[in-house]
């Protein structure tokens, strides 16, 4: 399969799944060696054949639409916005929550990975907002809709490679060495707990203070979806609470009226 076979056989199937060529067009070389390698494994010789697999084999939609979902992640990715989670969002919460007497801060990351993200949202809590905020406590739902990362996540252990972005001095306190890889220590972990969901048809009900939805609907997800996606996340915000995109994304027409502009690009306040 040359390159532009894989881009024009994704641009068919991508809004038959929901999804966006947009989105795709910098992953396009991941997605198409996974489609490469998913044709060998069933013994399809030509996309032209595989369109006709989709249009039958529900199942091999679903594996179709399984390899379009894209794992890459970091801990602190967007060094910028956990500065203003930081310094501005997660202060400003835990302040509100300290005048209501609440003592939970009740974060959601959608779209998970392997626990990069919400690893890094329990270190810099723990590390630089908490002493602050002695009463309150953490707690991070993470979801995905892949069992294979929310294993990985649930281990907790990472190659350096996936730690370079997080401040230096964090590394020894938010990690014991085992060979090669870097595991989150306990205190980090306890605040975090894994849920498989995929977003389109299941999202924990709710209310959060935080959520974090980067780099996943509002990257890959056609544009109802987005809307669809959009108002289900404010729906779940408690009022005041924030709702934090990736770098690259804005939020969709409609959506946008229920959100202030908060402490950074990425992050709104819902109103
Ligand atoms: C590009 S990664 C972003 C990870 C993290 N949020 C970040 O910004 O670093 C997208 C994540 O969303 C997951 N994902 C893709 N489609 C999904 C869906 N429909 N429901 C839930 N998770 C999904 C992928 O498996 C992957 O873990």
């Amino acid at each position: 399969m040359t390159r532009q076979e894989c881009i024009a056989f994704l641009q068919w199937a991508l809004p038959q799944l929901g999804l966006r060529w947009a989105g795709y067009r910098k992953v396009q070389g991941l997605v198409c060696k996974r489609l490469a390698h998913r044709l060998r494994e069933i013994g399809v010789a030509t996309l032209a054949e595989y369109r006709e697999r989709i249009a039958r084999d529900e199942s091999e939609r679903a594996r179709l639409d399984a390899l379009c979902r894209i794992p890459i992640s970091r801990f602190y990715r967007d060094r910028g916005v956990f500065d203003a989670l930081r310094d501005a969002a997660l202060p400003a919460l835990a302040g509100r929550l300290a005048e209501r007497g609440q003592r939970t801060l009740r974060a959601w990351c959608a779209g998970c990975a392997s626990g990069e993200e919400p690893y890094s949202l329990a270190i810099v809590w723990q590390l630089a907002v908490a002493p602050r905020f002695p009463r309150i406590a953490l707690a991070v739902l993470a979801s995905n809709a892949e069992p294979e990362l929310l294993a990985r996540a649930a281990r907790g252990c990472y190659r350096s490679s996936s730690l370079k972005d997080l401040p230096k001095a964090w590394l020894p306190l938010a990690f014991d060495r085992e060979d090669a890889l870097y595991c989150v220590r306990e205190p980090f972990r306890g605040c975090v707990a894994f849920a498989e969901q995929d977003i389109r048809i299941k999202m924990p009900t709710g209310p959060f203070d935080l959520v974090l939805c980067r780099n996943l609907a509002f990257t890959y997800f056609d544009a109802a979806a987005q809307e669809r996606v959009a108002a289900q996340l404010a729906a779940r915000l408690a009022p005041g609470g924030m709702l934090v995109l990736g770098s690259h994304e804005k939020l969709p027409g409609a959506a946008a009226a229920r959100f202030a502009p908060g402490s950074h690009d990425c992050i709104y306040a819902r109103v």
